[in-house]
This record gives C-alpha cells, sequence and structure tokens, in this order.
C-alpha cells in the first residue's frame, strides 16, 4: 500500500476496508499470527470473541508484564491507547499496532498533561504515584507507575510519612488513602464507566438475589465499594470468584470480565452491576468495544494504525512503569 492509500484507509483511525464476505476472519487471524509471529494480547474488557483467539488476556497489570517479555516481533494490542503505548515503551523495538486509534480512555482523559505539570509544582517533595491509565506524557512526570493489582501494595511499600500525589484516579486514591492512611493529594478524575454504577439497582438486585455478593473494582464509587462484600482490581475479582464458596455474583465492574468469570466458574451466577442511566443491564466501555475481530484481521493484513512515539518520550516514561515491574516482581504479584 503506498503512503496515499494509507492515508485514505486510515482517514478514521482504523483501516477502513472491507472484507470479503467469503473470508473466515478467525481462520485470517490465526494464518497471519503465524506468518508474521505476532502475538495478540487482549484485556478482559475486549468482547468474548476477541478474549478466545488471544494469545494472552490479562488485566493491565498482566498485559505490561507480557509486553515486556513477548518474543514476538509484532503485538496486536486489543484494549485502549495508553495501554499500546505502554506496550510499545516496554517493547521500543516492535512493532505495536492497535486496531483502531480512537481507542481512548475517559480517565486518561480526565488528566490532561499540561495542568498536571501545574498541579505537580504545587506539591513540592511529593512523590508521584499515577495509575497505569495515563498517557505517556503523565507517566514521564511520575516516579511510580502503579495498576489497580498493585496500587495499594506500591503506596503500602513507601515509608509512612512519604507524601504522595495519586493520580487520575480519585476513587482508587480514595480507597488506597482510606486503606493505608498516607498523605495523600489525589487527582480529580474518573473512569465513566466505573462512575455509572447505580446504588439503587444494584441494591434492588441485591433484593431479588439476597444470597449475592457484590463484588466491585476499586475505581467504583464509595457508596458502591462500602456495600460491596470485595474490592478488587479485575484478575483479583476473577481470583476470588474461582476460590470462594459462593454461587452468584453482583459485578461491578466492565462487563467483558463476565466472559472469563462464566469460563473458568460456569456453574456458578454473574449478575453485571446495573448503570444509572440506562435501559440496560450492564456497564461496556465503549473505547474497549471499539476494537472487533474485523479490525484486528485489517490490523494484522495491513500492519496499521501503528503505535509511534517520540524516543525522548518513551525514555521518561520507561522509568515509572519499569519501577512498578520491579516491585510487583519484588511481591510477587
Ligand atoms: P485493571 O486492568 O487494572 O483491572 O483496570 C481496569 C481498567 O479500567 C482498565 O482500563
Ligand atoms: Fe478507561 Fe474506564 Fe474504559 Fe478502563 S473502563 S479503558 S478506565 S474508560
Amino acid at each position: 500500500m503506498n503512503i496515499v492509500d494509507k492515508i485514505s484507509v486510515m482517514e478514521k483511525g482504523y483501516i477502513d476496508i472491507e472484507i470479503d464476505s467469503s473470508i473466515d476472519v478467525i481462520e485470517e487471524i490465526n494464518r497471519l499470527r503465524k506468518k508474521k509471529n505476532a502475538v495478540i494480547l487482549s484485556h478482559y474488557y475486549q468482547s468474548g470473541e476477541i478474549q478466545d483467539i488471544a494469545d494472552f488476556v490479562g488485566d493491565s497489570l498482566g498485559l505490561s508484564q507480557q509486553a515486556a517479555k513477548t518474543s514476538a516481533d509484532i503485538i496486536v494490542f486489543a484494549g485502549v491507547h495508553f495501554m499500546a503505548e505502554t506496550a510499545k515503551i516496554l517493547s521500543p523495538n516492535k512493532k505495536v499496532l492497535i486496531p483502531d486509534l480512537n481507542a481512548g480512555c475517559s480517565l486518561a482523559d480526565s488528566c490532561p498533561a499540561e495542568k498536571f505539570a501545574a498541579f505537580k509544582e504545587q506539591y513540592p517533595g511529593h512523590t508521584v504515584i499515577s495509575y497505569i491509565n495515563t498517557t505517556a506524557e503523565i507517566k514521564a512526570l511520575t516516579d511510580i507507575v502503579c495498576t489497580s493489582s498493585n496500587a495499594l501494595q506500591i503506596v503500602q511499600s513507601l515509608p509512612q510519612d512519604e507524601k504522595i500525589i495519586f493520580a487520575p484516579d480519585r476513587n482508587l486514591g480514595n480507597y488506597i488513602r482510606s486503606k493505608t492512611g498516607k498523605e495523600m493529594v489525589i487527582w480529580d478524575g474518573a473512569c465513566h464507566v466505573h462512575e455509572e454504577f447505580s446504588l439503587e439497582r444494584i441494591i434492588e438486585l441485591k433484593k431479588e438475589h439476597p444470597e449475592a455478593k457484590i463484588i466491585a473494582h476499586p475505581e467504583c464509587e464509595k457508596h458502591i465499594l462500602i456495600v460491596a462484600d470485595y474490592i478488587g482490581s479485575t484478575t483479583s475479582l476473577l481470583n476470588y470468584i474461582m476460590k470462594d464458596a459462593g454461587n452468584k455474583y453482583i459485578v461491578a465492574t466492565e462487563s467483558g470480565i463476565l466472559h472469563q468469570m462464566r469460563k473458568e466458574r460456569p456453574e456458578k451466577q454473574f449478575i453485571p452491576a446495573p448503570p444509572k442511566d440506562s435501559t440496560c443491564g450492564c456497564s461496556d466501555c465503549m473505547y474497549m468495544k471499539m476494537i472487533t475481530l474485523k479490525k484486528i484481521y485489517n490490523t494484522m493484513k495491513y500492519e496499521l494504525p501503528e503505535i509511534s512515539m517520540n524516543k525522548e518520550l518513551m525514555k521518561k516514561a520507561e522509568v515509572p512503569i519499569r519501577r512498578m515491574l520491579k516491585i510487583s516482581e519484588e511481591l510477587g504479584l
């Protein structure tokens, strides 16, 4: 494909080329994966059909660990932009592809770099801990990156009197501050999916299913976390339902994780926690769901869109991500 063709098919942020209806998309993805030595990494919030064809399915921490150690030549990232960017930072010599450049993140968007730099200036002597759901520019302003799987342990690993700036998720930040009693200044950002759960509708569900346990992601608002029987990252919620003796769960996080829960424990019942402003019973991240099997196929075929980043920025952003990976390894996470 020449440069003019590339620009025209990429106008929408993804390859806009119709796929011949006679093509078996999954078979073709498998053929291309082998031929090009590509690996498909999928977040738990992707659709079930994407999770099923991925080489690795995981949460933000697991995906960054995989991206750092893969021997593939091409990483196809079935997730959102900051995740693919993190993969590129950790594997700068590999080709990192994201099937749709529009797959952003409302939480990352809630923390623009210029405003955050000014905020940081107000708190000299503070250690900056940023959630992985941020742009590379924010990571470059950060001391240690964290994910929901290791945020609590990373904050706990710092001396008790260390002053901390935590960004960008206010709910995760408040949850960690309440657990650790640390002095933390928290950026006022949030994820639109995790802030959408309706306490009233969850309570109604609980009345209908009194035996169900409420399990929630720490990006949810405080009033949801208060009624939760268990709070944890996506992987932690999955591990919980595998070991727990209960049989029914109301799950307050993005609905994609229910696919793995049902696969792991088909005998149990999983009910998605309902959002406030919708007649629909579950909560989907519109950015995560922008990735489709057809877009993955086109991406693998044309090797576009590719993540490309400024080298200096990559180097700066790599330091706090590597610190997170090292601490996580030491803690056995
Ligand atoms: P984890 O992958 O750390 O569970 O975070 C959830 C999330 O919102 C990812 O975008
Ligand atoms: Fe971002 Fe929330 Fe979507 Fe995760 S679920 S990608 S935090 S908008």
